[in-house]
């Protein structure tokens, strides 16, 4: 049903339906979910001409409840099973010698590619650990450091980028999924925009290694269940994508651009992903590449129920049965990463 809503009280997550003679000379579509404040800024610029929009609300986001839900936990969740759970802090001297040891190796021009992306992958890996259990704006802005180090290396350095894909690693934590995905997507991201610079490829990467932050706001005992999820829960950890752009709003970490990596990368291209049920062109292209990234990950991860796949296994899952959630081109540019 739309009804009329004045622009001031407009809200991410609701879905608008603009007049084509409104948009003329904006980049705005005339029909889309609100995802980002950038977009609020530019519907309220609107009103310089018009007070009221159209929202369809039957196609109303729940983003506005999600605000009400608690966070239990909300420095907890490391694990995405029953495994045992460690504490890992380091102290800031140690954190500023993992820094240097990531900036130093992947600008190190002796030393020989599976070594470099060995030290850096481990390394991002350790900060990536720290900021699950404390996602300060600190030390996201580290670790934001430390990831443009390493997509600094991947373009620089295709051999070591090479070798960063062969060296990813598959357990049960959260932390080192999202340094996995956030390698191939830089990877990904690279094959398809090269060094085109409309491109903040150092932005971009810290979007796709922050994309499941959120979790953190989940609730350990949900991401530790070893069974399936009932309804309430699977509900709960499906806000995990506005949970992590929310945590990378109040800390103003990230582009406006980047922070919808983290609110799109579960939405698939025919319309069956979340939160929003976005549909092909209504998904960003880091989404898209993050979205890809993701699932091939995982498919080759290991869990507490399952054996990761092999490599071919879980591509081959994604061409002949999951082709149409993927954008197909960049699905095409993502099984190339693996030919060499
Ligand atoms: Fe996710």
């Amino acid at each position: 049903m739309d009804t009329l809503v004045d622009i001031k009280d407009l809200k991410i997550g609701m879905y608008v339906k603009l007049r084509g003679d409104w948009i003329r000379g904006t980049d705005l579509k005339k029909e889309f979910f609100i995802t980002d404040p950038g977009q609020l800024r530019q519907l309220q610029n609107l009103s310089l001409r018009y007070d009221k929009v159209y929202v369809d609300r039957d196609k109303q986001w729940v983003a506005s409840h999600l605000d009400d839900i608690s966070h239990p936990q909300e420095t907890a969740a490391d694990s995405e099973t029953n495994e045992p759970h460690q504490s890992h802090r380091f102290n800031p001297q140690e954190r500023q010698i993992i820094m240097e040891r990531v900036k130093s190796a992947a600008a190190d021009p002796s030393m020989e590619p599976g070594k470099k992306a060995a030290a850096v992958y481990y390394s991002v890996k350790e900060l990536m650990q720290e900021l699950f259990e404390c996602p300060t704006a600190e030390f996201i802005k580290d670790t934001k450091e430390a990831v443009g180090s390493l997509v600094d290396m991947v373009m620089e350095d295709d051999e070591a980028a090479h070798a960063l894909i062969q060296v990813t690693q598959h357990d049960f934590y959260t932390y080192t999924h999202s340094v996995n995905v956030g390698t191939l997507s830089v990877c990904l991201a690279k094959k398809l925009f090269q060094k085109d610079p409309s491109h903040d490829m150092r932005e971009m990467g810290a979007g796709f290694f922050l994309h499941d932050l959120g979790k953190v706001r989940v609730g350990k005992e949900i991401l530790n269940k070893p069974g399936r999820l009932d309804e309430h829960e699977m509900k709960r950890m499906r806000t995990h994508p506005y949970q992590s752009f929310k945590i990378l709003q109040e800390t103003s970490q990230l582009s406006e651009e980047c922070r919808v990596i983290t609110m799109q990368h579960h939405e698939r291209a025919d319309g069956t992903g979340y939160p929003l049920r976005l549909v092909g062109e209504q998904i960003h292209d880091y989404g898209r590449i993050c979205c890809i990234a993701d699932v091939y990950d995982a498919l080759t991860a290991k869990r507490s129920y399952k054996e990761g796949m092999s490599p071919f296994s879980a591509l081959k899952i994604m061409r002949d049965e999951m082709l149409s959630h993927f954008h197909k081109e960049i699905f095409n540019n993502f099984v190339l990463l693996f030919s060499k």
